[in-house]
């Protein structure tokens, strides 16, 4: 019976705030690809979120990542199972490229080391916050190596995404970036950046309404992400621990706890639709792990037929 390779990748939100490039967490969604082996060429099928709008050829993301470690892709279908919503800033192109990539991995035996996987991710999206989670799973700081450190998660933050209709690309939000900011900006960003990350590994969530401030990026591209502003009127430091960009947006991270999280995200449907601003608004936990890959039996043909 031949084998499919299934790898399921988490959606993830970069920067968390004032850790631009550098902070990420991986939440509790993902995609999944399935790889199997067959005589003929390339065939891709994409299910889910992004269908009609993700390539169903070589130059899907989850393919130009296969690509880097297999060279060609002739004799492989790839179907891939999208939950994660795409040109969001919730991930999308980070778990493709990652789950390309940890399958070739596995496919071609090439030993890639996680140190590898994250360089070679990096190189393909451009920065590695979103990769390092998506890798690793749980919260990180990207450091020079590019090299994925581990944040300890606080047993009751919970997440409450929003995710506008609106697509934007990463390439137009890094656009809306200058090339230069004032010392000032940088040396307050920096101080909440520490901060939020000893918060989080210390498990002190009433001190993160003071550390979720960020002057590097999210005043440039707040302009992007529709309802921010009501949705940072939420911020109580009771419910709502903060509000962050989630990575280049338009989705936006609202922060709080477990027990508060219902209530929140019921609160962010109120003030969007008092704002006039369409968005799915659904409770998300940390993902505690990363990318996964297994092996399954497929039935003769049963692969084939449903990637058509
Ligand atoms: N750190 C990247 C950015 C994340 O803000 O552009 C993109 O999701």
């Amino acid at each position: 019976m031949p084998e499919a390779l299934s790898v399921t990748a988490p959606a993830t939100s970069a920067n968390l705030g004032p850790g631009f490039d550098v902070l990420a967490v991986a939440l509790d969604l993902a995609n999944e690809v399935r790889v199997l082996r067959r005589p003929g060429p390339l065939a891709v099928r994409v299910v889910g979120e992004g269908a009609g709008d993700v390539p169903e050829d070589a130059t899907n993301l989850v393919c130009v990542a296969l690509a880097d470690g297999l060279g060609s892709l002739d004799g492989l279908e790839v179907e891939c199972r999208n939950r994660i919503p795409f040109g969001r800033g919730l991930g999308s192109s980070a778990a493709a490229v990652c789950a390309g990539l940890v399958a070739a991995n596995a496919i071609g035996g090439l030993r890639w080391s996680p140190a590898d996987l994250l360089a070679r991710a990096a190189a393909l999206e451009g920065h590695a916050d979103n990769a390092a989670a998506c890798l690793e799973g749980g919260i990180v700081a990207v450091t020079p190596g590019p090299r994925a450190q581990r944040i300890a998660t606080p047993r009751d933050l919970a997440f409450v995404t929003v995710v506008p209709s609106v697509r934007v690309s990463t390439d137009e939000a890094r656009r809306a970036l200058p090339e230069r900011v004032p010392l000032a900006d940088a040396s307050d960003t920096l101080g909440c950046a520490v901060g939020l990350a000893l918060a989080l590994a210390e498990g002190r969530l009433d001190d993160l309404p003071d550390l979720l401030h960020d002057r590097l990026h999210e005043p440039y591209r707040a302009p992007l992400v529709p309802g921010i502003e009501a949705v940072r009127g939420l911020v109580d430091g009771d419910g709502c621990l903060g509000v962050t960009i989630s990575g280049s947006g338009p989705s936006i991270l609202v922060w709080t706890r477990v027990d508060a999280a219902a209530a929140v995200a019921e609160r962010a449907r109120d003030a969007l639709r008092a704002d006039g601003v369409q968005a799915e608004v659904t409770v998300a936990r940390v993902a505690p792990a990363g990318v996964r890959a297994r092996w399954t039996n497929v039935a003769p043909g049963r692969l084939e037929r449903s990637i058509g």
